[in-house]
C-alpha cells in the first residue's frame, strides 16, 4: 500500500489508500503482472484472517522486505480434521483489511473456497518424520492440507519471500520440506513468536477463550518459560516431566503433548547433548470448549 497525498494544508490533510482486495486468482494474477513489470520484488504473508499483532508483525516485515506485498485471507477447510473447529474458527475480514491498509499491504487476496478448490485437490505431502510427529499425529491430514493450499498460493502468487510465525514452529518445518521437494524458489522467513505482555502467545484461538480460561492459558507460557532455568540443572526427561506436570495441575489445561525436539527434523530427544538446536513444543486444551492452544521454547 502507498499513501498518497491529495490536498494537504497545515490544517488538513486528505489522503486515500491503493490497497486491492481481490477474490480471484485472475484479479490477483493481473496485480501481480503489473508489480512484476516494474521491477517489484514480491512478499507474501499466508493467513487464515482473524489478525491479530503477531500476523501484524509478519505483514510489517513482510512490507519492510518486498517492494509488493500480498496477504492472503482464507480458512483453509482441507487442514481442519475436525468440523466443528473449522466451523468454530473465527473470521473477521473487513476488521483484517482495516489492519493490512494501515499496515501498508498492496493486496488482500480473500478468495471463495470453490476459487480455491475447484475440484479435490488429490495431492498427497510426505515428508517425514517432520509431518508424522506431534501434531502429524494428532491432527491427520492437517499437514497434508496446510501443503495443498501453501503450494497454491505459491504457484499463484510466485513470492520472492513468504513469512510465518514461529508459533507453528512444524509448520515452518514442513513448508520448508514442501518448498525444496517442489523446487519453489520462494525464501521461507520464519518470524518470532508475538506475546501479550503476560507471556500468552498470540492466537486467532484466543479469541475463543472466556475471560477465566484465558487466565489458565498464562500457565503455558509460565512453565515454558521456567523450564528454561529448570534444564540448566535437569536432565531432558526431567524437563519434559516439569513442564507437563505443572501445566496440568493448572485448572482448566490439560496438555495433549509435550515433546523437546530437534529443531530441524523435530524428533524427539533424550538427551540434551543430541542437539545443537533444541526446541519444546506443546498443544494444551484450554477450558470449556476446550480451545486447542499450541507454543513453543527454544532451549539451544
Ligand atoms: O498458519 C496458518 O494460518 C495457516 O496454516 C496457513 C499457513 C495460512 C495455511 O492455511
Amino acid at each position: 500500500m502507498k499513501l498518497f497525498v491529495l490536498f494537504c494544508t497545515p490544517k488538513i490533510c486528505i489522503t486515500y489508500f491503493d490497497m486491492q482486495v481481490v477474490n480471484t486468482k485472475k484479479a490477483l494474477s493481473d496485480l501481480l503482472a503489473t508489480a512484476r513489470s516494474m521491477g517489484k520484488s514480491v512478499g507474501l504473508v499466508p493467513t487464515m484472517g482473524a489478525l491479530h499483532e503477531g500476523h501484524a508483525s509478519l505483514v510489517r516485515r513482510c512490507v519492510a522486505e518486498n517492494d509488493f506485498t500480498v496477504v492472503s485471507d482464507f480458512v483453509n477447510p482441507t487442514q481442519f480434521n475436525d468440523k466443528k473447529d473449522l466451523a468454530d474458527y473465527p473470521r473477521s475480514l473487513e476488521a483484517d483489511c482495516r489492519l493490512l491498509e494501515s499496515l501498508g499491504a498492496d493486496v488482500v487476496f480473500a478468495p471463495t473456497v470453490e476459487e480455491m478448490y475447484p475440484t479435490v485437490d488429490e495431492r498427497v505431502f510426505s515428508y517425514p518424520p517432520t509431518d508424522e510427529v506431534m501434531e502429524g499425529s494428532f491432527r491427520p491430514g492437517h499437514f497434508n492440507g496446510v501443503c495443498q493450499i501453501v503450494s497454491k498460493l505459491f504457484y499463484a502468487v510466485e513470492p520472492n519471500r513468504a513469512y510465518f510465525g514461529e508459533k507453528d514452529f512444524q509448520q515452518v518445518a514442513v513448508i520448508k520440506a514442501m518448498v525444496k521437494d517442489l523446487k519453489l524458489d520462494v525464501e521461507i522467513c520464519p518470524c518470532s513468536i508475538v506475546r501479550e505482555a503476560d507471556g500468552l502467545a498470540l492466537s486467532s484461538r484466543n479469541a475463543l477463550l472466556a475471560p477465566e480460561e484465558r487466565v489458565a492459558a498464562l500457565g503455558i507460557s509460565k512453565y515454558l518459560f521456567e523450564s528454561r532455568d529448570y534444564m540448566k540443572t535437569h536432565s531432558l526427561a526431567e524437563t519434559k516431566a516439569f513442564v507437563i506436570d505443572n501445566i496440568n495441575k493448572v485448572e482448566g489445561l490439560e496438555v495433549q503433548y509435550y515433546e523437546i525436539v530437534d529443531g530441524d527434523s523435530l524428533v524427539s530427544l533424550e538427551n540434551w547433548e543430541d542437539s545443537e538446536s533444541v526446541v519444546g513444543c506443546i498443544t494444551v486444551f484450554c477450558g470449556k470448549r476446550p480451545v486447542r492452544l499450541i507454543d513453543n521454547v527454544r532451549y539451544k
